[in-house]
């Protein structure tokens, strides 16, 4: 059977739109070079000398793993140079990346984590990549931050590099939610995913109870109802949790249920959540949304937060749609 590459795929997009002129669907052919690149480290990853720390602390106060470093230093090289980028800004990076004079710019923002879910690295378990991109408003000129602080909704497209037992790319740019499995003997991502859509309610509910004890009252309700026996389900949920949002989600996404990061009173640095909204839970919402699920914070629509700052956290409930309801309406209760 013919299987359709995903560069075939945004090509085929491409015709349908005739604005189109080809920057976007190159955008993504580098992003998608970028992921094969990090993949081949991740895949040999115990036999290179890249596991461990780098002896360095990120902009997040976050012991940096080679590999995040080595991933991030891909991305940023080859996405500057690529001629289609106004900025970029990185989980890694404190501030916005420009790109240096030397080089064309285009008229996208790309916003990623380069590698989600660190703390796996080193045992051999999935870890990920997530982007977001976004058109830019000026015409030209110098990138403001207030230009790239905005509300998720208004994404053009984004996605994630899956680095599991198979390497996969799961993207939408609005108009639905396809998945690609990288086929290393190829070296080409096929189509194996058509039109995700993730289940109305689940089965399974992710979330870290180490921190139970520094839940609030809301908090603890929430997810003991996906626990109770006397739930919608007249079952308690599966628990899973990976520690990779990327791969927590994934699961998720595939076989129905909810992944949770609320807020926490552990570190008063993180007082608002761990998870950030730029470059982790928009676009996580935006693919959630289009698979005919739902994101928020437990109250608000994550796609309608509008950012202050280019690393700000939030708390993140997503996934099926009945049961992100569920928690909003404990939430909401008196
Ligand atoms: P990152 O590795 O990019 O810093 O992100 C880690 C995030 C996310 O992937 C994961 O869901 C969460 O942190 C796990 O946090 P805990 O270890 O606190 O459960
Ligand atoms: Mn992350
Ligand atoms: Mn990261």
């Amino acid at each position: 059977m013919p299987q359709v590459t995903v560069t075939e795929q945004l090509l085929i997009h491409q015709k349908e739109s005739p604005m189109a002129t080809g920057r976007f669907t190159r955008l993504l052919n580098e992003l998608i070079l970028s992921a094969k690149i990090i993949s081949r480290e991740v895949n040999k990853a115990g036999l290179v000398n890249v596991l461990g720390f780098t002896g360095e602390t990120n902009v997040q106060g976050e012991k940096v793993k080679k590999l995040d470093e080595f991933a991030n230093s891909i991305l940023i090289y080859r996405m500057q140079r690529s001629g289609l980028l106004c900025t970029i800004s990185s989980e890694e990076n404190a501030d916005l990346i420009q790109v240096p004079d030397n080089f064309r710019r285009g008229d996208y923002i790309l916003i990623f984590d380069p590698l989600d879910g660190s703390s796996n690295i080193d045992v051999n378990v999935s870890i990920g990549t997530i982007f977001s991109i976004f058109r830019r408003i000026e015409e030209d000129g110098p990138v403001s931050l207030d230009e790239v602080l905005r509300k998720g909704s208004q994404q053009v497209a984004a996605g994630y590099f899956l680095y599991g037992t198979s390497t996969m790319m799961v993207y939408t740019t609005g108009d639905g939610v396809h998945g690609f499995t990288l086929d290393p003997s190829v070296g080409e991502f096929l189509l194996s995913h058509q039109n995700i859509k993730i289940p109305e309610s689940g089965k399974v509910y992710s979330v870290n109870e180490g921190n139970y004890p520094y839940w609030d009252e809301k908090t603890r309700e929430a997810i003991s109802w996906f626990k109770s026996p006397s739930n919608s389900r007249k079952k308690p949920y599966t628990g899973r949790y990976i520690g990779s949002m990327v791969s927590d989600f994934h699961r998720n996404l595939i076989y129905g249920g909810i992944f949770m990061y609320p807020k926490d009173s552990k570190d008063s640095k993180l007082s608002s959540g761990k998870l950030r909204l730029m470059c982790e839970a928009n676009p996580m919402a935006f693919i959630a949304e289009q698979a005919g699920g739902m994101a928020t914070d437990g109250i608000n629509r994550i796609l309608d937060i509008e950012p202050t700052e280019l690393h700000q956290r939030v708390p993140l409930f997503i996934g099926s749609k009945n049961d992100v309801l569920k928690v909003q309406e404990i939430y909401g209760q008196n």
